[in-house]
């Protein structure tokens, strides 16, 4: 009898082998970051977004996505990857809110709203949309995504403006050294270089490309100019003059072969730009075809301006994620779009910018500024209503913005975020603060 195992005790054992495997095979499957992350052992599954509903309790939620539950390309989905923008939330996080908290037909403001993921989501399901940012290549890039085009049109107009630059600018041999084509190509470039950042930041060659194909928007009355736009300034980014790892911040243009981090080889600073013209029209056309095919006709509203002193009208709630303080220069991140299309630049507009840095004073006029924000948009949505704010709060600078307001806290639900991009690798949680009005 000693050696005999009660039933209970083997179905115990059994349990725990499973659970085991179970791990195991789980982090079998994280990232390499995400090993390091704990909240990944979590027993709940991650939240399917299409599953959520309204009364879906927010208790349930588990917004700690593992790079397996939402892949980049789930993530980066449509026109959502029309040009790379840093400090965007995902759009499965909005989609969320959206569904708990709003139906179709209402309408939801973001007024800081970035390269535009609440409008896009809110659009996909019939919810309309206002948004407001200071910075004008947001606003194109906005106007870009939720545009409605006429397929055979937009096709046309991509590759005719293509065409057309190919046409103007013959491929010259693209690895001579830079200083043997500013002697050999200057002369061939049709309009004067505007100004010293685009005459540093771009081979010449690279540069006549980008100008002809700017040139040709403002002369050719093209009907979808913000997307021509947008596909330029996505190629002008790419064609800079800078190392293929330090795409995001690059601090001075590169002119040398170099050693290449992200590929593991000697690379060569591009001296065309031509073929990112090309690469990024024929995936711009794919990502709005795409887009088109679950965009609803629900309203979008884009405006150019400082959301403190937006006059909102009737809105039926907010989904946002507001600038940090002293993080990004929101401005200086699409420079090249800025001094190659001339852009209205208002960056002293910025909420929280880089440049101010992050001291306790900033912080004090970061909280008086955001909390101005809210205070308007309260001023425009019925009692009871939500603000979903996205924000990394590492100051504690979140709980008197709302007392500011005068908000009711209803949640405050935390998430860990993957950082896929660059080469950062700290741990990184952000927290949806799900505000009421009273
Ligand atoms: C964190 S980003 C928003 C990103 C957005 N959620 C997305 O997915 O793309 C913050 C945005 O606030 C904008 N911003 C900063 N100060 C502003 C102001 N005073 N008025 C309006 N927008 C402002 C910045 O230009 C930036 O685009």
């Amino acid at each position: 009898m000693g050696g005999e195992k009660h039933p209970l005790e083997i179905t115990a054992v059994i349990i725990f082998i499973h659970r085991i495997l179970y791990l195991s095979e789980n982090i079998n499957m994280l990232t390499k970051e995400e090993k390091r992350v704990t909240i990944y052992d979590s027993k709940t599954k991650p939240t399917v977004p299409q599953s959520v509903r309204p009364d879906t309790p927010l208790h349930r939620l588990n917004l700690n996505w593992r790079e397996k539950d939402l892949p980049e390309k789930e993530r980066t989905k449509h026109v959502h990857r029309l040009h790379p923008y840093l400090g965007k939330f995902i759009p499965q996080l909005v989609e969320v809110f959206l569904r708990k908290y709003f139906t179709a037909g209402q309408t939801v403001l973001d007024p800081f709203v970035g390269s535009g993921t609440t409008l896009v989501q809110a659009n996909e399901m019939g919810i309309n949309s206002i948004g407001y940012d200071v910075s004008e290549f947001n606003i194109i890039l906005c106007r870009a995504k939720t545009a409605k085009y006429d397929d055979r049109k937009v096709r046309m107009e991509v590759l005719d403006i293509l065409e057309k630059v190919r046409r103007q600018n013959p491929l010259r041999h693209s690895q001579l050294s830079l200083w043997e084509q500013r002697q050999d190509l200057f002369s061939l470039t049709q309009s004067q270089p505007d100004n010293e950042y685009l005459q540093q930041w771009f081979a010449p060659q690279a540069l006549n490309q980008l100008l002809a194909y700017r040139d040709l928007i403002d002369r050719e009355g093209y009907e979808y100019c913000d997307l021509l736009q947008i596909i330029l300034c996505r190629s002008a980014r790419s064609a800079r003059l800078t190392t293929h790892f330090d795409l995001d911040f690059p601090k001075r243009p590169q002119t040398t072969p170099y050693w290449c981090y992200k590929h593991a080889r000697e690379c060569y600073p591009t001296t065309e730009a031509y073929k990112f013209l090309e690469r990024y029209s024929i995936d711009s056309l794919r990502r709005i075809q795409e887009f088109s095919k679950i965009r609803t006709n629900a309203s979008v509203a884009i405006y150019h301006g400082d959301s403190r002193k937006a006059v909102n009208p009737q809105i039926d709630g907010v989904i946002t994620s507001p600038p940090y303080v002293g993080l990004i220069d929101y401005h200086e991140q699409h420079a090249y779009a800025y001094y190659l299309l001339g852009l209205d630049d208002k960056r002293e507009q910025e909420i929280g910018p880089a440049v101010g840095g992050s001291s306790k004073i900033a912080q004090q006029k970061y909280q008086q500024d955001i909390a101005a924000v809210f205070i308007r948009a309260a001023e425009a949505m019925p009692r009871g209503s939500r603000m979903i704010v996205v924000a990394a709060d590492k100051n504690d600078l979140y709980g008197k913005i709302g007392a500011m307001i005068g908000v009711e806290v209803e949640a405050i639900v935390q998430r860990h975020v993957n950082r896929r991009t660059g080469r950062r690798s700290s741990e990184f949680y952000e927290s949806v603060f799900i505000w009421r009005k009273c």
